[in-house]
């Protein structure tokens, strides 16, 4: 299936026996010499063979380039304070560099060829808020085959980039100097950030996109270098941000999983293939739904924050090392409180007004690049749950995480989803496969700026980056 467009992983589809047999000319034909040389670089790149390798190593080990040119790989991240090999288990938590005073930070935005000019897009103003919308609606991720691109709708992007403490100057990007047209942008959110014992105050960066002609120009570094300024403004020095690509280095890797809700459509696009042998109608009956949701659930109210927020809490500190922590009510109001079309959050209450747990997921659509009839894949994407049921120890509450999944699944369905889409991150894994998910060919690393910890387990993640 494919990746969830490998953002992030940018699109994921269901992983294919195809996977396994992609034509030959595709892959890289090396001398055994010269392969031998190139796999011991790559290893001490600490990357793995074929997994997602950036463009320029692609491109690269396709021409059969000479070592020293491969070896420039990572010219930009090979300078940033990100750890550069697999991070010993033994590291010590802690930032690569101390934070700097205000007055030593670069005053002035770093400088663009002539004919581009830094923008700040302005959200709540709706002609810049759908140029934002059409950059990415055009050129945002897109799985690796070219088949689906990340349809984020301007409610979404609103949603995404004002949460409680935004900051304008953190939503900005490239423009034409003539045309004005918007050709690039990256953006960062403040979070408070809790990895393993630490609570930092990070920024989350997000959106970057470059549009499709001005790409492989080394525009990226630019940005990631301005939004990193911006933030050293505001005296927030460590990052976290993720992506499908695999860049100086991962502190865990999650792949994600697809869950069929609309197998006729899903297989008619390309994005499921009916295993060999299967007919539709079999695909069709195994992955039915059941008609109602095994918990008694109804959508959550302003009035379950504050037990929103206790059972988030506590059911990150129970079971991630990374996650972000929400202190104040008005942060669990943005992220969690239903929004039209874009998020929804179910809670269970036992009709006395308890809630004991909850569950949500949100709307990303996919764009169909590459089909007559279908132009959009329908897609919910789980974003967090919290139970109390981890009281009731490891048993119940792998129990309770299934219904609760099953729950939203039944719901998406009802909402006229095509799919329902997941990472597998804190205690997903063993709900996925008792609900019949099956693994993407793609998967979403994750990366923190300027903060060195010890690698961590995919288990261990608990931050869903929308
Ligand atoms: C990701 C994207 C902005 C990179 O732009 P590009 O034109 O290919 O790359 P540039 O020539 O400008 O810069 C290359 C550098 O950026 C790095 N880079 C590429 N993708 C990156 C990412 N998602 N995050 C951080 N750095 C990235 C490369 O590794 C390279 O640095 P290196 O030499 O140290 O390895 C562009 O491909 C794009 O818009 N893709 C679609 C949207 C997308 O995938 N966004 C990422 C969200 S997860």
């Amino acid at each position: 299936m494919p990746d969830a467009h490998e953002k992030k992983s940018s699109t994921s589809k269901e992983a294919t026996q195809d996977d396994a047999q992609k034509p030959e000319e595709e892959k890289p034909r090396l001398d055994p010499v010269r392969k031998a040389k190139l796999l011991q670089m790559l290893e001490r790149l600490h990357m793995q063979t074929g997994d997602h390798l950036p463009p320029e190593v692609m491109k690269a080990l396709k021409a059969g380039t000479a070592l020293e040119e491969v070896a420039k790989a990572h010219q930009f991240w090979s300078t940033q304070p990100v750890p550069q090999e697999d991070i010993p288990v033994n590291v010590v938590p802690g930032p690569f560099q101390e934070d700097i005073s205000q007055d030593k930070v670069r005053s002035i935005p770093y400088p663009l060829p002539k004919e581009f000019e830094w923008v700040d897009i302005d959200v709540d103003d709706d002609i810049q808020l759908e140029g934002l919308y059409t950059l990415l609606n055009l050129n945002y991720n897109e799985d690796s085959d070219g088949m689906f691109r990340f349809d984020y709708s301007t409610s979404f992007l609103r949603w995404a980039l004002k949460p409680p403490g935004f900051q304008k100057s953190w939503h900005f990007g490239v423009r034409a100097t003539v045309s004005k047209k918007l050709v690039a942008f990256i953006s960062a959110i403040p979070m408070q950030m809790r990895v393993l014992k630490d609570i930092k105050p990070m920024v989350e960066i997000n959106f970057l996109c470059i549009h499709k002609k001005l790409r492989l120009k080394r525009l990226a570094p630019v940005l990631i270098k301005e939004v990193t300024r911006r933030s050293h403004l505001q005296g927030i020095f460590q990052a976290i941000y993720t992506a499908g690509t695999r860049i100086p280095t991962p502190v865990a890797s999650c792949p994600y999983f697809h869950r069929t809700l609309n197998p006729k459509k899903l297989v008619e696009v390309g994005f499921t293939a009916l295993p060999r042998g299967m007919s539709l109608a079999r695909r069709i009956a195994n992955d039915a739904v059941p008609a109602t949701p095994p918990l008694k659930i109804r959508l959550m109210e302003e009035k379950d924050t504050p037990r929103v927020r206790e059972l988030y809490n506590q059911f990150q500190n129970a079971n991630t090392k990374l996650a972000p922590v929400y202190d104040f009510d008005e942060n669990i109001k943005h992220w969690l409180l239903p929004i039209d079309d874009v998020l929804w959050t179910y809670v269970v209450d036992d009709s006395n007004g308890n809630v004991s747990d909850f569950v949500s997921f949100y709307r990303l659509d996919s764009s169909v690049l590459k089909h007559e009839v279908h132009k959009k894949i329908n897609a919910a994407y789980l974003y967090y749950c919290g139970t109390t049921a981890q009281e009731q120890g490891e048993q119940a509450l792998q129990a309770r995480l299934q219904d609760l999944i099953q729950s939203a699944l039944v719901m998406a369905k009802q909402l006229g989803f095509d799919v329902f889409n997941g990472i597998d991150c804190a205690l997903n894994s063993a709900a996925f496969s008792k609900l019949k998910f099956a693994q993407g060919d793609g998967s979403l690393n994750y990366y923190l700026f300027n903060w060195q910890c010890p690698a961590l387990e995919r288990s261990d993640i608990g931050l869903i980056m929308v």
